[in-house]
């Protein structure tokens, strides 16, 4: 093995990743008097959050009634009935709070007539516990509201004297023989040098993997990384069956159209110029739930209504819309749809697709950002020394179905409350611990026979099979078929990490060996993925099942738990929380009303 220095940092607080998690977690880390350092391996205004559209859901009621239960129980039942309660009603509570945060740290919210934070309809979120009619809850900065929150949010968290270390790359997390993390090793990828990161507490906020699929509106950095580095630290991941396809991808391309185009006015049709949701959820139509939205364009394709030669797309249309409303509106995404479609928005429908968007699955956490160590047994037994938030962990906030705009509003509370959390565990004053010799050791062997892999399987080569066999086995409907086969074939694929081939040796802006670096990460995000779809023999949520067609709360309310050993899965389950943090004579929400029951919208 070729010989490593390595320059060694010693912070209280470590966050890898730094989109809008990985920023307010180290804003809020900072804000605490802790000193933090955050990790990334792309500039943070560069970051995945960077792309998100639409908005961020918080009940201001500022364009009408809302309430924070309302919002809570449509987001119990957006998750169909598998989100973690405590986790549903803190996401839900402190939202407003979260948001009026941002504001005041400067994000430049789109503004009502009277000077208040703009908001507009997004799928699923509706008024009176799912009685009433759409409410607008969703606050939103044109169509570019991640943009604004990174900008922001990076530029606070350099106020508060966090240091940032720009285009690392962590290899893997330093953990101790009985299982605490105390760091993590990263590889400086302008200059080739490894740097040991020791730390009291380390968050992960590595963001999702939606890079394992073919189609996906994901960036292409969204490898799984925090997800990699925990599976091989022999932790589980969780619910990975739950994969979210946002209904209108750019046909072709993938890119993103909000689902804010739909909430302010923007209608679908098939190839008979059918508004066919009216048909599928008579009550909020267009705006119900995506994993809904995202079947009834498939049914229609599948049946043959589907646009375009060869029929196998669908139409949004905006043309009705007012020009101005586009242009203050949704400017982002007209230019998207010019771009990449070739369409004038204000002419001509956009040719849209349902894609890979969302990981509800990912890193077990409790409400605080804690990760996990779970079993049957240990449900909630936690890994000291570590913490994932944003769409690298499952809360589980979102559990089989994320609504439109949860996710912003994910990141920051579960940013936060990861920092207040870690104000509390971490003491400032103690000596940072230096992690084992014998972690730094074997990140040190992975990385380094990885950049000598002498196989014969081209990465990129590897990299198609995964992501095409993803794409067929794991999609919008599920069989028993094709998840078996998908199954075994995945187990190939992943075999053959074993004969890789990397061809450049150097340690300078080598992208062969970052890309291969990723793909091991990307690999049990796939692996885990269709292993706990295949024994899920229920449809709920993003999982729709055709030879198990209804939900079966009796069996299958329970999270998976999966573990990785090479290219073999073994799973776990553990219960779904379902008491609310707070009771109803101290303001929460009655029970009942949060109780499994159909889901129609
Ligand atoms: O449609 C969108 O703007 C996406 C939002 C989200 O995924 O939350």
């Amino acid at each position: 093995m070729a010989a490593y220095e390595i320059e060694q940092h010693s912070y209280d607080v470590v966050v890898v990743g730094a989109g809008g998690a990985g920023l307010r977690a180290t804003l809020g880390m900072a804000e605490q008097g802790l000193k933090t350092a955050c990790v990334t391996k792309v500039f943070p205004t560069r970051s995945h959050t960077v792309a998100a559209q639409g908005g961020i859901a918080a009940s201001l009621s500022n364009m009408g009634p809302d309430h924070w239960q309302w919002h809570m129980y449509d987001t119990v039942k957006g998750s169909d009935w598998l989100g973690d309660t405590d986790a549903m009603e803190y996401l839900a509570r402190e939202a407003p709070k979260a948001v009026y945060e941002l504001e005041h740290y400067g994000v430049p919210f789109s503004r009502t007539e009277d000077g208040r934070i703009y908001q507009r309809p997004f799928g699923g979120h509706t008024t009176e516990f799912g009685e009433g009619p759409p409410v607008q809850r969703t606050c939103a900065a044109a169509d570019r509201t991640g943009h604004a929150m990174l900008h922001t949010l990076y530029g606070q968290s350099l106020k508060q004297q966090a240091q940032f270390y720009i285009e690392y790359f962590a290899i893997d997390l330093l953990m101790t023989d009985d299982g605490q993390c105390q760091g993590v090793l990263a590889w400086k990828l302008d200059d080739g040098t490894l740097h040991q990161f020791n730390a009291k507490m380390v968050v992960l906020a590595t963001g999702g993997y939606g890079r394992a699929y073919f189609s996906a509106t994901s960036a292409h950095t969204c490898t799984g990384d925090g997800n990699g580095m925990v599976a091989r630290a022999g932790l589980p991941l969780q619910d990975m069956e739950f994969v979210q396809f946002h209904p209108t991808g750019i046909y072709g391309a993938g890119c993103l159209i909000t689902e804010g185009a739909r909430g302010e006015g923007g209608y679908l049709t098939n190839s008979e110029g059918e508004r066919f949701m009216e048909r599928y959820a008579p009550t909020y139509k267009d705006l119900a739930s995506r994993d809904v939205v995202s079947r009834c364009m498939t049914m229609e394709i599948r049946e043959g209504r589907g646009v375009g030669p060869n029929k196998d797309h669908i139409h949004l249309h905006l043309n009705h819309l007012p020009k101005e409303a586009l242009h203050l509106r949704l400017p982002g995404i007209s230019e998207s749809a010019k771009i990449f479609a070739g369409v004038d928005v204000t002419k001509e429908p956009i040719p849209v697709l349902p894609t890979v968007h969302y990981n509800m699955g990912g890193i077990p956490t409790n409400y605080w950002g804690e990760v996990l160590n779970a079993d049957a047994e240990n449900p909630t037994r936690t890994a000291p020394g570590l913490m994932a938030v944003g769409e690298a962990a499952c809360a589980s906030v979102h559990g089989a179905n994320r609504l439109g705009s949860n996710s912003l509003i994910d990141l920051v509370v579960f940013g936060r409350a990861a920092a207040i959390r870690a104000g509390k565990i971490v003491d400032a004053d103690a000596p940072i611990p230096v992690a084992p010799q014998a972690a730094v050791d074997a990140a040190v062997a992975r990385f380094d026979k990885t950049r000598h892999a002498g196989g014969t399987v081209p990465t990129a080569e590897l990299r198609l099979e995964m992501q095409k066999t993803m794409q067929e086995d794991a999609a919008v409907f599920r069989t028993e078929k094709t998840l078996a086969e998908g199954c075994k074939k995945m187990a190939d694929v992943a075999a053959k990490l074993d004969d890789i081939q990397v061809t450049d040796r150097s340690l300078i802006w080598n992208t062969d060996l970052m890309e291969t670096l990723e793909l091991q990460n990307l690999m049990p995000n796939a692996l885990t993925t269709i292993v706990s779809a295949e024994a899920r023999k229920e449809s709920r949520g993003a999982h729709a099942h055709e030879d198990f067609p209804d939900r079966d709360d009796k069996n299958w309310r329970k999270h998976t738990l999966a573990f990785v050993t090479g290219n073999r899965v073994q799973l776990d389950y553990r219960p779904v929380v379902t008491d609310p943090l707070t009771a109803p004579d101290a303001g929460g929400i009655d029970p009942r009303k949060i109780a499994p029951k159909a889901r129609v919208y």
